[in-house]
């Protein structure tokens, strides 16, 4: 019998509906990835995206912040505990919406992607939609990149642009990027993945 193909084992972070993470469900789910999720993890019970993980069968786990006051490091800790439970390889954040401090990025510095809704560099941060269309930019988009101390920075992987229609409203433009995103991250990831594999093979 051949031995099964080693995949690399992703943990999602999610802080709410979850749509980029379904979409690197789906891409799991696909013949010849080169990774599976894991592990779907939120810092909120009511992320909607947990149930959903769940019914994919996939393990869930809520590290809830509240829980920890303000100690940032605390909860972190917490976090991470439950990755090596899971012997994550990867941290793909999904809509994350905590700070992350340097405990957790110096941890998985080169082993985390992040997805934002703008072409970074430009608009890290929020309302990323209104601050675009405010500027009169022609397009918009989104990033995905690795995941460094700064906000919404880090070597970028990949990014996908879409046009800005005259009547654009942030809600509308922010649909048109978030079907972008869906496109955008399972490949970025499944190319991140492809060439971790084919590193550690060649070590
Ligand atoms: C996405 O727009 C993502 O780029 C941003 O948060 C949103 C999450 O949406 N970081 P979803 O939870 O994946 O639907």
């Amino acid at each position: 019998m051949p031995e099964p193909r080693a995949r690399v084992r992703v943990a999602v972070l999610i802080s709410g509906s979850g749509s980029n993470m379904a979409a690197l469900i789906d891409a799991a789910d696909r013949p010849g990835a080169p990774f599976e999720v894991v592990l779907v993890l939120s810092n909120k019970a009511e992320a909607g995206g947990l149930a959903v993980a769940g019914a994919r069968g996939i393990a869930t786990a809520v590290v809830a912040h509240k829980a920890f006051g303000g100690d940032r490091a605390a909860h972190e800790q917490a976090v991470q505990t439950v990755l090596d439970a899971h012997a994550v390889q990867v941290v793909a954040l999904a809509g994350y919406m905590r700070l992350l401090t340097p405990f957790l990025v110096r941890r998985w510095a080169g082993r985390m992607l992040n997805i934002h809704p703008s072409l970074l560099p430009k608009y890290p941060g929020l309302d990323t939609h209104a601050r675009a269309l405010a500027a009169g930019d022609a397009e918009a988009g989104c990033s995905v990149h690795l995941v460094a101390e700064g906000i919404d920075d880090g070597p970028l992987l990949g990014q996908s642009a879409v046009p800005i229609m005259a009547d654009d409203t942030p809600a509308s433009l922010a649909q048109r990027v978030l079907a972008a995103e869906h496109r955008l991250y399972p490949a970025v990831l499944a190319d991140f993945c492809r060439d971790r594999l084919a590193g550690s093979q060649a070590r």
